[in-house]
């Protein structure tokens, strides 16, 4: 086989600078269509897909033949002129000179351009990496995440990384993965909130950004066991406040991506004027209000005769309830935008929420549902900043309070009125992307029935 003349590489994203130049492509072979003069060889390279056309005139029967043989995935490098695609605005191609098989694979390729099941391609993720959507989808995520560490550094916060083994729980006990601590036992992480409150007091503004982990036992298209949560903790800031932080943060991310990935988007076929759609100010609602609007749909569906799944009369929405994945997609639907619902009965979330002054049933909480059914993507509030009032919470919660001594210090020495949320990167990741399911968001997905790859 002829060697490749020496021709420097470039990344299939920058060949557009060097039209009429010669240069080498080093990748694996996405695809691959020939006519009996011609080979078009698909080449990824991690940076994109460069189409290559081969001429048998311009290579020779050898390498022209050799190149027939080149299985898909095998890894290669093809050189060759940098040309305009004649039709696609945009669009490079290569015409080809010299072609190196760098590594063939040692059998068939086990994803095919045809169809395949969800369980097939989770078990073969390390590979299904590299397919174009799944290219598509993990590159918004970087940028998303990009767009949340700018958007917190230039706002004055600092990064302060919490621990991963913790000696308590935040989010109650239900989802807690217990290990072992040299002796003892530990916890990993739920949030990493009550750390941030501890920074908020060191550093005014704080934020973590790292692993999460729920022991989640339900199989559903939201839950992760092991996520990754951005969480802000800003002193001297209210609710009111925490929603301003929540409503900059995601118009910010969402502007963003639609400045930097287009062209994923477009492969993804996402609907880009949804996401256009996220400016300031989104709506704000009152838990109150959004029980209104779930009630309204439920006399809607008695009106039409629907009953319940089990035959019995559709009831109206209790209060002092959570919502539940199909009450937030009712709720989110009657908007265009992300929609705040704020302050929650407090029977329904976690000790640390701050009772609102004019109702202690209820806590001054926000959770964020994104709009078009992706359901919540941001949980937080103001925290309890009265000593008193939060062993109280801690005990009505049947938590010990021994392990969260050191969190009780910070109402001790100096307590002061703060908050902070957390966002899931994944739900955000699912809604910006138009995915029906979290598995496709994170780079190798832990649930409740998977572990490998
Ligand atoms: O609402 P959550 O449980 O809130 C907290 O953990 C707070 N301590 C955060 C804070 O105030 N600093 O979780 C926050 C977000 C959810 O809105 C959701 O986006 C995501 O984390 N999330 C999950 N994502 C994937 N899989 C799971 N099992 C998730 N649980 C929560
Ligand atoms: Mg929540």
């Amino acid at each position: 086989m002829e060697e490749v003349e020496e021709v420097s590489v470039v990344a299939s994203d920058h060949i557009g600078a060097q039209v009429g130049k010669r240069v080498t492509l080093r990748g694996w072979l996405y695809n691959k269509r020939s006519s009996g003069k011609l080979h078009f060889l698909e080449v990824r390279d991690g940076f994109g897909i460069v189409q290559c056309v081969m001429a048998r005139a311009d290579v020779g029967d050898e390498l022209f033949a050799a190149a027939d043989k080149v299985t898909q995935e095998s890894a290669i490098e093809v050189t060759g002129e940098v040309r305009a695609h004649p039709k696609r605005p945009g669009v490079f191609e290569l015409s080809a000179t010299g072609f190196k098989l760098l590594a063939a694979t040692t059998g068939e390729y086990p994803i095919s351009p045809k169809e395949h099941g969800t369980d097939f391609l989770m078990d073969h993720r390390h590979l299904w990496l590299r397919s174009k959507r799944q290219h598509a989808i993990l590159r918004v995520r970087h940028t998303i995440i990009q767009a949340v560490r700018d958007f917190f550094d230039d706002g004055g916060f600092t990064l302060v990384d919490a621990p991963i083994f913790t000696p308590n729980a935040c989010e109650g006990t239900s989802t807690l993965f217990e290990t072992e601590y040299h002796g003892d036992k530990a916890y990993l992480t739920q949030s990493g909130q009550l750390y941030m409150e501890s920074a908020a007091a060191a550093f005014g503004k704080a934020y973590c950004f790292g692993p999460t982990f729920r022991a989640e036992k339900s199989k559903t298209r939201r839950h992760l066991a092991e996520f990754w949560m951005v969480e802000p903790e800003v002193a001297f800031m209210d609710l009111a406040g925490d929603m301003d932080l929540a409503e900059g943060l995601l118009t910010f991310v969402v502007a963003r991506v639609l400045e930097k990935r287009r062209a994923e988007l477009a492969i993804l076929e996402r609907d880009v004027t949804k996401l256009e759609a996220v400016k300031g100010p989104l709506p704000r609602i009152r838990y109150d209000e959004a029980v209104k609007i779930l009630n309204e749909h439920r006399a809607d569906k008695r009106a039409k005769g629907e009953k319940q799944e089990d035959g019995t009369e559709l009831a109206d929405f209790r209060w002092g309830d959570d919502f539940g994945a199909e009450d937030e997609t009712v709720i989110s639907g009657r908007f265009d935008r992300p929609v705040m619902v704020h302050r929650y009965p407090a029977e329904c979330k976690a000790f640390y929420m701050k009772k609102d002054p004019e109702n202690p049933k209820i806590a001054l909480c926000v959770d964020v549902l994104a709009p078009e059914g992706y359901g919540e993507i941001i949980g937080g509030g103001q925290r309890e900043d009265d000593l008193a009032t939060l062993e109280r919470g801690i005990e009505e919660h049947k938590l010990p309070k021994e392990p969260f001594e050191w969190y009780l210090d910070l109402r001790r020495y100096g307590t002061f009125p703060h908050a902070g949320f957390g966002l899931g990167i994944e739900r955000a990741v699912a809604w910006i992307c138009g995915l029906p399911h979290v598995r496709e968001t994170i780079p190798f997905a832990r649930m409740l029935n998977r572990l490998s790859p």
